[in-house]
């Protein structure tokens, strides 16, 4: 396993790998990795010959009062951890590397619509910056196809639209939810969580799946399901951010009719937020 930090470096590498016609898959990550990240890489690892992950906290999806500089930088355990993981290639490039010119005067992404509501709406801007890094990481790697989790729901569905009004050569992969024996989907902000926080987050899972059981049972009046499910939440001790039904495709609210439906959770415990979502098909 390789780390390279330069632009220039990783281009040589993955030109030869491109000469030899081997196809290329992507990891993009913000690094503390854990079994959810690894379970992506080896997803990418079962289809591309070379995969690449790449390690990089994006200043540009962070809002002003959000945790990018006590972010866990982790690195040299992000590496023993691909290592195991197999065959892969760091690329974990410098903030001078992806943005040369500075985060204000970069280029933007804009992708309308889903990135509106949900998370969207609670941190103005992340998507712009998470869709610039990724349309930045893409060009850099020109992967044959990339690897996102299905536990940033909104996030994949803004990647796969860029990816395609864009034109992008890259085709979007997503991958399911890794959980914690609880049900606690896997994220690197648990880490964040005190004893007691830990104990109670499992209840977001918990509240999805009542309330997804109940759709899938025929209930659709779905303001009421979420106001249930707000009431259980805060109940339990959680600031809750929002819990939303959604059509699956479009992310805006679900209508009684639509078959695929996607319940989106976002809450604080403490300091910590944490987001989660289930799928259900009718
Ligand atoms: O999901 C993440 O870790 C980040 O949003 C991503 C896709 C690596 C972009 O910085």
């Amino acid at each position: 396993m390789r780390t390279v930090h330069s632009l220039k470096e990783l281009r040589a590498i993955l030109r030869g790998y491109r000469q030899q016609e081997k196809t290329i898959g992507l990891v993009p990550t913000m690094g503390n990795l854990h079994e959810g990240h690894i379970s992506l890489v080896r997803k990418a690892a079962e289809a591309a010959d070379i995969v690449v992950t790449s390690i990089f906290v994006n200043p540009m999806q962070f809002g002003a009062n959000e945790d990018l500089d006590t972010y866990p930088r982790t690195l040299i355990d992000d590496q023993n951890k691909l290592s195991e993981a197999g065959n892969t290639l760091v690329f974990a490039p410098s903030a001078e590397e992806v943005y040369p010119d500075g985060l204000a005067r970069h280029t933007r992404i804009v992708v309308p619509e889903v990135s509106d509501g949900h998370c969207g709406a609670s941190r103005p801007g992340h998507f712009e910056g998470v869709a610039t890094v990724v349309s930045v990481l893409f060009n850099m790697i020109q992967p044959d196809f990339a690897v996102f989790g299905e536990k940033d729901f909104q996030q994949l569905a803004v990647i796969r639209k860029m990816a395609r009004d864009l034109m992008m050569p890259v085709e979007v992969i997503g991958a399911p939810t890794i959980r914690e024996e609880d049900g606690l989907a896997k994220s690197s902000r648990n880490s964040y969580l005190s004893e007691n926080e830990r104990k109670m987050a499992p209840v977001i899972y918990q509240t999805l799946q009542a309330t997804a059981a109940k759709i899938a049972d025929g209930h659709a009046d779905f303001q009421m399901l979420a106001k249930v499910a707000d009431d259980r939440l805060r109940d339990a001790g959680l600031r809750l951010d929002y819990f939303n039904i959604a059509n699956s495709q479009t992310l805006k609210p679900a209508a009684p009719g639509d078959s695929e439906i996607t319940l989106l959770a976002a809450a604080f415990l403490g300091t910590t937020r944490l987001i989660d979502n289930i799928s259900v098909i009718r």
